[in-house]
């Protein structure tokens, strides 16, 4: 039994931005500071709660901000399922280096594929059976975190399962007996029935943007998918939160930022700061709070998990 490394609250004299219920847009781009936007009508969350991290662009932080916000989490004292729902890069997996145990057989490792679509009798010799999503929840080697790992098999639920796709993500957290306070689903940027799957599922909804060019059409777009699902499979989605993601201070990113301000009115809009050891931390196998705990996008990220989520009424 390998311990468990337990992940530690951040130290208070961190470079923390600001929080304001509203920016001062009149203010002249030099006299300008991040700062994170709380409005006055915006509610935290309480637990049991569902966060879809979601952005139909590639690179734009979503895995990075799903493993981020999970670690904070977990470091408040909450147990955390964090699901990884992209196949292409499976990079939640990769990341925090999940691994069975060695006494499970390979035919019973199972993964966000066999919550969609049950055992295989191919691999099983055994007739199909439904897979639980607790059957799928591995720990990982950090106190409260536990990952549900997807592979490039999870595409075969695009072309395999028949009927009741949409939903089966929901029903399978709805069902699970194993309790977690916060469950995070890192979902991908194609628009395929497993992410659609995972917009269904979650509560809240929380879009990364890297302020770049072409990152006002990027946010529209993303806009017209979340309003699509609110209007026809999930009224109760929320969008929580916009991150920019890779701030710097620039123009654009403040254009992003209002516009996001404007379009989710009740939203947080939080920069989250450039920083050298983000892209460290993979390799490390480490959340970025372990692997460098006072770095500035560890700071911002540890403040949007206070914020987003009010673990007292637990
Ligand atoms: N705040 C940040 N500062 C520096 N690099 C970042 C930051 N956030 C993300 N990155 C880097 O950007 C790249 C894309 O991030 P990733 O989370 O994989 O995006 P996505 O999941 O949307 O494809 C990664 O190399 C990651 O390390
Ligand atoms: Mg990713």
């Amino acid at each position: 039994m390998t311990t468990l490394t337990p992940i530690p609250p951040l130290a208070d004299d961190l470079e923390f931005l600001a929080i304001v219920s509203q920016w001062d847009t009149e203010a002249p781009h030099n006299q300008w500071t991040p700062a994170v936007r709380v409005p006055a009508t915006f509610r935290p969350a309480q637990p049991s709660r569902v966060f879809v991290v979601t952005n139909n662009k590639g690179g734009v932080g979503k895995t990075t901000t799903a493993v981020e916000l999970a670690a904070a989490w977990a470091a408040m004292g909450l147990r955390v399922r964090l699901i990884d729902g992209d196949p292409q890069n499976a990079a939640v997996s990769y990341w925090l280096g999940v691994e069975y145990p060695e006494d499970v057989p390979v035919k019973e490792r199972y993964n966000l594929r066999h919550v969609f679509l049950g055992t295989d009798p191919t691999e099983t010799g055994e007739p199909a059976r439904d897979v639980s999503l607790d059957e799928a929840t591995l720990p990982t080697r950090f106190e409260n975190l536990y990952v549900v790992p997807c592979g490039p098999d999870l595409t075969r639920v695009e072309y395999e399962r028949t009927g009741g796709t949409d939903d089966a993500l929901k029903f399978a957290i709805a069902e699970s007996r194993e309790h977690f306070d916060v469950t995070v689903i890192d979902a991908s940027r194609t628009m395929s029935l497993v992410t659609l799957a995972c917009l269904i599922a979650a509560d809240d909804a929380i879009i990364p943007v890297k302020p770049g060019a072409l990152d006002a059409q990027g946010v529209a777009s993303i806009n017209d998918v979340i309003s699509r699902i609110q209007r026809r499979q999930n009224p109760k989605l929320r969008v929580a939160c916009v991150l920019t993601t890779m701030w710097e201070k620039t123009n654009l990113a403040r254009e992003v930022e209002e516009q996001a301000a404007e379009d989710y009115p009740d939203a947080i809009v939080s920069p989250i700061r450039k920083t050298t050891s983000v892209g460290e931390a993979p390799a490390t196998g480490a959340p970025t709070r372990i692997h460098a705990p006072r770095c500035t996008a560890v700071a911002d990220y540890g403040q949007v998990a206070r914020l987003l989520l009010n673990p007292v009424s637990a």
